[in-house]
């Protein structure tokens, strides 16, 4: 157990230094780093070891005093409490940086698939948001179920929203709002497609997409990418020689798990494509906000012809936290009306408070100048990444910067097995995602998608390292 002199305070922690203190105090008591009854430093030596003024460690120690987390005993000090519930101090999973494991040893690193720092989340605003809407008068009043399509509010920012940022333009009644954009992939699955319809997929690419098509009945069928995103040439040939399919789900954007960005050509020609055979466009751009490099490349959503079937679906699990269930789909009026009848079957309607919250944080330009802030965190750890990568494997891997996005793809070189570096990572208390978990029946990639975002500066020097410790060497 360490000392709490040792503090860890959360750099990218948003809010007064002293509630970065008091949070990171409570971290420790929850973690057991700091035991019931342990006795914390003066506030003078504390202040000195962390650069701080003493005042700022005092309101520190005043605020978890008034919480109940530490009890103050005169001229002897302060002290963790020690009546603290057993529930709060039970060992908690420790997995930095978001990927699920089972049993992860303490300290763990992993590199997700993508997902956002939670640290960084706009927590206070969205909670004074969501107290906001929930004492509204119209919600109290309202004791009656709302729109199955979600609330009017949310839709409606939504709306504006989407035609500025990225040139969608769609009204209030054609955008559902769901629990995440999975819910939405699944709803335009059951209201799209009939059982035995084929998809055309990415492959590699995102598996839980496959699962919400599986479940209406259909079935994937994986066709390659390349530096350009999905082969359209591969999919015409394949439509040229008589294969009927029904829809096609692309990640255009930074494709999902390779990062690489489909470029205007093959937007076109995609585009065309559909057009000449008939195919519904699923086009799921689930981290429209992380553009570092140049300009956001606008939907294929923003640029197809009116009469394209086309469900374009967005969440905001990238730009808040996964936990926060909102998406949304926007989608050809009937299309859309069926996806919320087949919603109200499973969930009625949304969470109506939790909806309003957020279209306030859209109108009032909270949600925007978090991206900004986000965008500029995630930018620097991408090249932090980028350069320890460099520095500590060299030729071992290889990887092309992303335009964008939360996550590398880093590509394993000299016949080293992924899936090898990644048990021995594992072991070293590193969690990798290698390219077998994103295919359906082509080789699995020598790869990993290294969701780096949710991992803050030091956490990133020491996944870094524990890679390069695991690496399994070239094969003899
Ligand atoms: C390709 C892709 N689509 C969508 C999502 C977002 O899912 P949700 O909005 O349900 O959290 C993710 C999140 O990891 C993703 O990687």
């Amino acid at each position: 157990m360490r000392t709490a002199e040792e503090l860890e305070l959360d750099p990218g922690h948003p809010g007064p230094v002293f509630q970065a203190i008091a949070d990171a105090i409570v971290r420790d008591i929850t973690r057991g780093r700091l035991a019931p009854g342990a006795r914390l430093p003066g506030t003078r030596r504390l202040a000195r070891a962390l650069s701080v003024h003493r005042n700022t460690v005092d309101a520190a120690y005043q605020e978890l005093l008034t919480q109940g987390w530490l009890e103050a005993h005169p001229s002897r000090g302060t002290f963790v409490a020690g009546d603290l519930p057993e529930a709060v101090l039970l060992p908690q999973p420790e997995v930095e940086g978001g990927a699920v494991v089972e049993g992860p040893a303490p300290g763990a690193l992993a590199f997700s698939d993508g997902a956002p720092d939670p640290r960084l989340m706009p927590d206070r605003a969205l909670a004074r948001a969501f107290r906001r809407a929930l004492c509204a008068p119209g919600f109290r009043a309202g004791s009656d179920y709302g729109d199955a399509r979600g609330s009017a509010g949310l839709r409606a920012a939504l709306s504006a929203h989407l035609a500025v940022s990225r040139g969608v333009v769609a009204d209030p009644g054609r955008i559902l709002v769901t629990r995440g954009s999975q819910m939405a992939l699944f709803l335009a699955a059951r209201a799209a497609l009939a059982p035995g319809d084929l998809v055309a997929v990415e492959e590699p690419g995102y598996p839980l997409a496959w699962e919400a098509f599986r479940a209406a009945g259909a079935v994937v069928r994986g066709f390659p990418i390349d530096a350009g995103g999905l082969d359209a040439a591969a999919l015409a040939q394949a439509l040229d020689t008589g294969l009927r399919v029904r829809a096609v789900y692309v990640t255009p954007h930074h494709q999902y798990p390779t990062t690489v960005t489909m470029g205007a050509a093959r937007r076109l020609q995609l585009l065309e494509l559909a057009q000449r055979h008939g195919l519904m466009i699923i086009e799921d751009d689930y981290d429209h906000d992380y553009r570092f490099e140049g300009r956001p490349v606008l939907p294929l959503a923003a640029r197809a012809p009116l009469d394209q079937p086309l469900v374009y679906v967005g969440s905001l699990s990238k730009l808040l936290a996964p936990g926060i269930r909102v998406g949304y789909a926007v989608a050809p009026p009937a299309l859309l009306g069926r996806m919320a009848t087949v919603r109200a079957a499973i969930d009625r309607q949304g969470d109506a408070p939790l909806e309003n919250a957020l279209a306030e944080l859209i109108r009032d330009g909270e949600l925007g100048r978090h991206a900004r802030k986000a965008r500029r965190v995630y930018r620097a750890r991408r090249d932090l990444l980028l350069a320890g990568l460099a520095a500590e494997l060299g030729a071992r891997v290889a990887v092309d910067a992303p335009a964008g996005g939360l996550a590398l793809w880093v590509r394993a070189q000299g016949g080293v097995s992924a899936e090898d570096w990644a048990a021995r990572a594992q072991a070293a208390g590193l969690s990798l995602l290698p390219g077998a978990r994103f295919v359906l029946e082509a080789p699995a990639p020598e790869a990993f998608r290294l969701g780096y975002a949710a991992l803050d500066e030091a956490q990133i020097a020491r996944a870094v390292a524990r890679l390069a410790a695991s690496w399994p060497g070239a094969p003899c």
